[in-house]
Formats: structure tokens, sequence, C-alpha cells
């Protein structure tokens, strides 16, 4: 889909589920926390930090991370972003592709739930990089292509909205093209509900339905 009908689909979603996580297209609240909990666990605490969430939606997601840190939130739905900004976030209407923030200016950089609507994801990626600082963090989370229920779930589907599927090994290699370091990697299991982390390439790979991969800016 085109960044327009994007960004009415999401609008839309806005208008009917309000601030619910519904409204950024969780299937429910108990999946919804199941990742973000665990995801924001594995960033580490962050204290005194700036920080972007790309494509921040409701701005649910990095909500918790408010109270201690500045929260900027860019998204290309204004109605989403009016959720966000009562959530504290900073918000920023805009496209990732072009975002309004000077070189390394984030300590950490969040971009959940979104390069999987994106269809030339490479430049956006290389804007998360340029925008987070040398030494910072940037976390993407994403679907993932390996996986067997989403493998079956191709061949039942009638109407497939999220087309573009990852795997690690590409993401992994565009983040080190990327200037990052310490890359690593944290699998959840749909509809198990339960995360892994570690390399990729184990037999679990298999059953991971989503991943999300963070990595260390390199300094100079
Ligand atoms: C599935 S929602 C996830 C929201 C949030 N990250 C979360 O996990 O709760 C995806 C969001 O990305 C936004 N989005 C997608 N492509 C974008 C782009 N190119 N520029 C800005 N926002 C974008 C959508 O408007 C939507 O709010």
């Amino acid at each position: 889909m085109s960044n327009d009908a994007w960004k009415n689909y999401f609008d839309q979603k806005a208008e009917r589920h309000g601030a619910s996580v519904k409204a950024s297209d969780y299937f429910d609240d108990a999946s919804f926390f199941m990742q973000r909990d665990n995801t924001l666990r594995w960033l580490g605490a962050q204290s005194g930090k700036e920080i972007l969430d790309a494509g921040c939606g409701v701005g649910a997601f990095s909500e918790p991370l408010v109270k201690d840190n500045t929260v900027y939130g860019v998204d290309f739905s204004e109605k989403s972003l009016a959720f966000a900004a009562e959530r504290g976030l900073v918000t920023q209407t805009g496209d990732l592709a072009a975002l309004p923030f000077a070189d390394g200016k984030f300590d950490v950089v969040l971009c959940i739930g979104v390069i999987q609507l994106i269809e030339n994801y490479r430049p956006v990626l290389q804007e998360l990089a340029r925008v987070t600082k040398p030494g910072g963090t940037l976390l993407i989370q994403t679907l993932h292509r390996g996986s067997i229920q989403r493998k079956l779930l191709k061949l039942v589907e009638t109407q497939k909205k999220f087309d573009k599927l990852y795997s690690m090994a590409e993401l992994e290699q565009v983040f080190a093209e990327c200037g990052f370091e310490d890359i690593s990697f944290q699998k959840l299991y749909h509809p198990f509900r339960f995360v892994t982390t570690g390399a990729k390439g184990a037999l679990t790979d298999l059953f991971c339905t989503s991943f999300a991969i963070k990595g260390r800016k390199k300094r100079g």
C-alpha cells in the first residue's frame, strides 16, 4: 500500500479504537503487553535519555519510558499522534524516510511494528541510523519470514495486509552496513507467548513469528 493509504488506514483505526493498542493493530492487550514488556526489558533500563519512537502510533509502546526520559514520537497518522501526545510523547507528524532531527540526536531509537508496512525500507533504516548517536542503540521489531506459523497462515489467509516479512540475516546485514555493531536478537513465538534471546540460526527460528534486532552505533 502507498504511504497515503497507510496514513488513512491508521487514522481510521485511531478514530475507531482511540488510545487502545488496537489502533496500532495489535491483536489484543495481552499480545501487546507480552511484546512490550519483554522488549523494553531486553532494551534495558533508560534514564535521562533522548529517545525516538519512530512510527509511534498511539504511543503505548514507549509510554513507560516517558517518566525518566524525553521521548519523541514521529508518525504520519495525526489521529494516532494525538493519543501519543496525551501519553507524554513529544510528537511530530512526518515520514520516517525524512526525519526532522539533527544527526546523532538520539541515545535510543525504537521502530516497532513499522518496517513490515514499508516497501522500500532501506532509506528508512539509513535515516534511523543517521539520527542515532554514536554509541547509541537502534532497536527494530518486525515480522519473521522463516516462521512455520506464518507460512501456514499464508495458505489460509484471504486478505493479506502485512506483506513484508524479514529474515534476521537480511536485517543483520543492513544494520552492519549502517554502522552498527554488537548486533543481537530477541525472538517472539506467537501464539505461545514466550521469547528467547541469542544468535540467529537456531532450530527455534522455525517457530519465531516476530523478532527484535538491536545494535550499537559505532563511534568515530
Ligand atoms: C503497526 S503500528 C505500530 C505503532 C507502534 N510502534 C506500536 O508498536 O505500538 C505502525 C505505525 O507506523 C506508522 N507508519 C508506517 N509507515 C510510516 C512512515 N513511512 N512514516 C511515518 N509513520 C509510519 C503508522 O501510521 C502506524 O502508526
